[in-house]
């Protein structure tokens, strides 16, 4: 967040007060500028309820985002899982005692390979109110990160589909701990990319779309410029840039 305000702002309120009312119109404008959602949504990272990390469980632990999103890729909303998903491993190492509380069960350890480790799973705050969202049979209430306007559509599918990868919409995920809006969504970010589209399509025969250290750095190498021209021309991909595409 400490980008969203720049460095001389520091000196802002001195400022206003020596220009007295041309200093206020000003700062009117400034705060419009800097707060239309493009500029201070970059960067958005809320509390979650549950510490969740994507750094552990992708970047660590090697998942499969499609793992948890499994909608991804056939339908436009990603969806995000539910707390059965988690309980698949977070039941490891616990077990429900009779007056409902959580207890440490080594029998129930697979993944944990030591107590110290278990034992700290068995307590631990975040993971206490994981099993607590399961156990009461509701989702975690995560908050939103990304959220376009309800007169645009997008649509998820097509892009993973059509060869665009997580990584050039959301970023290294794999490397947040908690996830963070690394683009502005706005509709020159998306136009600017739907005019010409070959910097982001990669070759999914080669690497994975999901694995975002190899998207990187594919996209990154030298013969990209080429292997985007040819996967666009193979592929027949045209993102349109018509009003209708987008808008209703
Ligand atoms: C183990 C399950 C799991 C895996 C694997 C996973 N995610 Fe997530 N993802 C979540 C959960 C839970 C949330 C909601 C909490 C949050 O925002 O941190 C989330 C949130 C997100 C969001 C923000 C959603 C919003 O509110 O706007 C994005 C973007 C995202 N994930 C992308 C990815 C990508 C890309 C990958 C693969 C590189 C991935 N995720 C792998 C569980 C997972
Ligand atoms: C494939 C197994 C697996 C799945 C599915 C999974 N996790 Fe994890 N999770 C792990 C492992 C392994 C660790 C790291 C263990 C450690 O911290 O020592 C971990 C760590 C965590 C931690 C950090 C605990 C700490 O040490 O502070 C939280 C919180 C967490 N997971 C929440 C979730 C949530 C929420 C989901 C579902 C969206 C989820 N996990 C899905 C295996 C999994
Ligand atoms: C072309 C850009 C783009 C790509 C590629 C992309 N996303 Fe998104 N993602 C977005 C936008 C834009 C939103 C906000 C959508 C909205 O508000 O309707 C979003 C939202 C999300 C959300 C929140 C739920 C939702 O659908 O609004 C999750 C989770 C997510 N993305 C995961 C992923 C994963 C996982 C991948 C790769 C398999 C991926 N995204 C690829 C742009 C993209
Ligand atoms: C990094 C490149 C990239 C970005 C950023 C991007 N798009 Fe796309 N978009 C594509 C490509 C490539 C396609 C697939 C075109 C095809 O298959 O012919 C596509 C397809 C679509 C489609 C489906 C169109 C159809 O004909 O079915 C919609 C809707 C769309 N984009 C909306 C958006 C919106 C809204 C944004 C911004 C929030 C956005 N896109 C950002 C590259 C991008
Ligand atoms: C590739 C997707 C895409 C296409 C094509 C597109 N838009 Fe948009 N448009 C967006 C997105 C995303 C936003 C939301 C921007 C934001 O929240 O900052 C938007 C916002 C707008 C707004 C509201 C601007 C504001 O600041 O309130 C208008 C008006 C608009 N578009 C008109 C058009 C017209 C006219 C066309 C055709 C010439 C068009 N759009 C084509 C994605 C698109």
């Amino acid at each position: 967040m400490s980008m969203v305000f720049p460095k001389w702002m520091n000196h802002f309120p001195t400022a206003s007060a020596l220009g007295g009312g041309a200093a206020a119109m000003t700062a009117i404008g400034v705060v419009w500028y800097y707060f239309t959602p493009s500029y201070w949504e970059v960067g958005y990272e809320p509390i979650q309820p549950v510490e969740y990390s994507h750094q552990i469980h992708v970047g660590l632990l090697g998942m499969d985002c499609r793992y948890c999103h499994t909608d991804v890729e056939e339908s436009p909303h990603a969806n995000i899982p539910d707390s059965s998903t988690c309980m698949n491993c977070h039941t490891a190492g616990t077990k429900l005692a009779d007056d409902g509380t959580y207890e440490f069960d080594p029998a129930q350890t697979f993944y944990l390979n030591s107590d110290l480790i278990a034992k700290h799973h068995a307590n631990n705050p975040n993971l206490i109110r994981l099993r607590n969202a399961y156990a009461e049979g509701r989702p975690v209430e995560w908050r939103r990160v990304h959220k376009l306007p309800d007169y645009v559509m997008f649509n998820h599918a097509a892009h993973i589909n059509a060869g665009v990868s997580c990584y050039s919409c959301h970023g290294r995920i794999d490397q947040q701990a908690v996830v963070r809006q690394e683009h502005p969504l706005s509709m020159g970010w998306c136009l600017e990319c739907h005019r010409d589209p070959t910097d982001a399509l990669i070759d999914t025969n080669e690497i994975r779309i999901t694995d975002l250290g190899a998207v990187e750095a594919q996209l990154m190498s030298e013969n990209q410029a080429e292997r985007g021209r040819e996967l666009q021309e193979q592929g027949v991909i045209v993102p349109s840039d018509s009003c209708g595409t987008c808008h209703y």
